[in-house]
């Protein structure tokens, strides 16, 4: 089978601190100037998509692209606590508005990562009234643009802070609490360091409660709006593997993601977000076997790693449609980014074949973009961006998925 179904949903993925710019009422925005920081540099200018995202969009429609996967920004929506921003508000609408002009639908993530500083000021996701503040912030986006809005994500990756717990990618909660880097935030905030939680470097176990709640009364305050569109949360989920003695690791890897599963099983489909392959051994996680390809970001280079993903998650909630919602590759090659989308792709189109209900694909990510503590360096971008310009640089990888997106099939595309 080399067609994809009818409507399938082709696009892009992004978030709006990655490439938006300026986004300096964001509690990242906090960390990546305070000294001393995790981050390697700041955001800054990012992709400077505030401004051109009307030519951005254009071009996406241009390759052959029918959607675009975006986040709207609760620090500028939101910028103190109960004040909303008729501007930025109206700023979305008119990036909305941009991509039905040119025939994209929109999917929006309503948070991606960062949040208003006044929330990390506050307790971030380990302070149980910030599920109540997310919903009130969907609720006003969704009655100011619910009607332009195709698709929404409430939480992008609400399990990461369990994911990255588990891979061994985040220090335990004593450690991240007393960190310098968090005290220095704090200081900047103006608050005690036990005060300050910013996504996903909280680590304390309410956090994914808070998430879970947020992302039910978010889901609600999205579906009382205007407009009717499918709402869902997204999930990190790479391929889990065991070696010989590492099956009970793997099954706690799969333990600590199964109650995200089970909160998506009421949702209208479930995003799935996969990178690379988590092996686990008997005393821990498992970095790639030596000799195997890694891609920029260090990960194993395992695009079989998508489908084994997909089939978890419809395992897990067989009548929720999946959404591919991230899926891509950080390489300097971009020919390596092409072989990449095939080999994912013909996963997917593995798992339609065998009766799975898979919506779409969103590649992450647009833009070559700022890569969180990583900063420019690992490139994702189906389109590079000359930092100096801004200039949007069109790789080969970006005009063959745009070429299987128009044709809805991998079989056209020579
Ligand atoms: C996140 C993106 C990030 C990408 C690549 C995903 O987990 O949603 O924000 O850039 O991974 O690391």
């Amino acid at each position: 089978m080399k067609n994809f179904p009818a409507k399938f949903l082709w696009g892009t993925a992004t978030a709006a601190h990655q490439v938006e710019g300026g986004n300096w009422n964001s509690d990242c925005w906090l960390l990546e100037h305070a000294t001393p920081t995790a981050f390697v540099e700041p955001s800054g200018d990012a992709c400077d998509q505030y401004h051109r995202y009307g030519e951005d969009i254009a071009l996406l429609a241009g390759l052959g692209f029918n959607s675009y996967r975006f986040s709207i920004e609760w620090a500028r929506v939101e910028p103190e606590p109960g004040e909303f921003s008729a501007a930025a508000l109206e700023h979305y609408r008119r990036v909305l508005a941009a991509c039905h002009e040119n025939r994209i639908a929109p999917m929006v993530t309503l948070h991606h990562f960062t949040s208003p500083r006044w929330i990390a000021a506050q307790g971030g996701w380990e302070a149980a009234r910030t599920a109540d503040r997310f919903a009130s912030y969907c609720e006003r986006v969704a009655r100011e643009l619910g009607d332009l809005i195709a698709a929404a994500c409430t939480i992008n990756e609400l399990n990461s802070v369990q994911m990255l717990q588990t891979s061994g990618l985040i220090a335990p909660d004593e450690k991240i609490v007393g960190s310098r880097w968090r005290a220095a935030a704090a200081r900047a905030a103006a608050v005690a360091p036990e005060e300050f939680s910013a996504f996903p470097f909280c680590t304390r176990s309410i956090c994914r409660d808070v998430m879970l709640r947020a992302h039910r009364l978010g889901a609600q305050a999205l579906r009382s709006g205007r407009g009717k569109f499918p709402v869902g949360m997204t999930i990190a989920m790479e391929e889990i593997a065991a070696e010989p003695g590492g099956e009970a690791l793997r099954d706690a890897a799969l333990a600590a993601e199964a109650p995200f599963l089970e909160a998506a099983r009421g949702d209208d489909f479930i995003g799935v977000q996969n990178y690379t392959r988590q092996r686990f051994g008997p005393s821990g996680p498992l970095p790639p076997e030596p000799g195997a390809e890694l891609t920029l970001m260090g990960y194993e280079y395992r695009p079989q790693a998508l489908a084994a993903a997909i089939r978890r998650a419809a395992a897990a909630a067989p009548r929720v449609p999946i959404i591919v919602t991230e899926s891509g590759i950080a390489a300097a090659d971009d020919s390596r980014r092409v072989a990449f989308i095939d080999a994912t792709l013909a996963g997917v189109l593995g798992c339609i074949g065998d009766g799975i209900d898979v919506r779409g694909y969103f590649y992450w990510s647009m833009l070559d973009n700022y890569e969180w503590l990583l900063g420019y360096r690992p490139t994702f971008g189906l389109i590079g961006v000359d930092r100096a310009t801004q200039r949007r640089i069109v790789k080969p990888s970006a005009e063959h998925l745009g070429r299987i997106a128009r044709a809805n099939a991998v079989d056209a595309v020579e």
